[in-house]
């Protein structure tokens, strides 16, 4: 096994000019199989509230339910960095409040950072958290905890005035202390261009092959998860299908008594 990838790492790769790997886990099986295979970091990301928990966002996602899933996804991890996210409304109501929540992310799930979502507004908040001696990675672009004032899952960032914007919260967040920003669904030129203007490095979904990272739903990239699959996405496995197959050869074998045999038996 490789040493630990740390908080020092993201700056590190940046300068050698090497990618950051990410996925996101929220199992404990998921998350050993993904560790195992040299991922550098995992994102337990509240996406749950869809892959795991069968909501149509991430709105509803508590942070009991942060707790849980990253409780079981840091059991597994030897090697990979765990980011956890900061749930809708965890972050919302003060800097105090934030904190708290953050430091229950680190200090009882065992998370090594935390993310959260927006820009120039949320600066005082990742400060104090940053405070606390919590890593804070960004997340800008689509942020899928604004959907209901975003109006759609839409690229972001197409007009002159939203790309002013992103880069100015990009910055912001770089001058606050974030360790790294993903950005999803934003126009490759411009998630390029922040990446440029950065010292620390930039994560990407949906931004293009010039960010300095790349993360993926893990559902998605396996093709586990086929209710909707957005553009960026490429489906490595479809491990929806094998899925299937070997449970309907276990409903056929145990309908005709086949499972189990005299092997399978004490
Ligand atoms: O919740 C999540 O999985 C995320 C990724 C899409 C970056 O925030």
């Amino acid at each position: 096994m490789d040493k630990k990838f740390t908080v020092k790492d993201f700056y590190k790769l940046k300068q050698e000019n090497k990618k950051i790997t990410m996925l996101t886990a929220y199992d404990f099986t998921t998350a050993k199989l993904i560790d195992e295979s040299g991922i550098d970091t995992i994102l337990v990301g509240d996406s749950l509230g869809m892959t795991m928990l069968g909501y149509e966002s991430t709105i509803k996602v508590t942070m009991d339910d942060m707790l849980h899933h990253t409780k079981a996804v840091t059991r597994a991890c030897k090697r990979a960095f765990v980011i956890a996210d900061m749930p809708y409304m965890s972050y919302h109501i003060d800097a105090k409040e934030a904190v708290y929540n953050a430091s229950r992310l680190i200090k009882e799930a065992g998370a090594n950072a935390i993310k959260l979502e927006g820009g120039q507004e949320f600066v005082d908040t990742i400060k104090a958290i940053i405070k606390a001696q919590i890593p804070v990675v960004g997340h800008l672009g689509l942020t899928p905890q604004s959907i209901n004032v975003l109006g759609g899952y839409k690229v972001q960032g197409k007009k002159d005035d939203d790309k002013k914007r992103l880069i100015e919260d990009a910055l912001a967040l770089q001058e606050a202390g974030v360790v790294a920003i993903v950005l999803e669904c934003i126009p490759s030129d411009l998630a390029k261009d922040i990446s440029n203007k950065l010292e620390i490095p930039t994560i990407g979904i949906g931004a293009g092959k010039d960010c300095d990272g790349q993360v993926l739903v893990i559902q998605d990239m396996l093709g586990l998860y086929s209710e909707f699959v957005p553009k960026f996405v490429k489906q490595y496995k479809k491990l929806g299908d094998e899925y299937k197959n070997g449970i309907k050869d276990y409903i056929e074998e145990v309908r005709k008594g086949e499972f189990p045999k005299k092997e399978h038996t004490y």
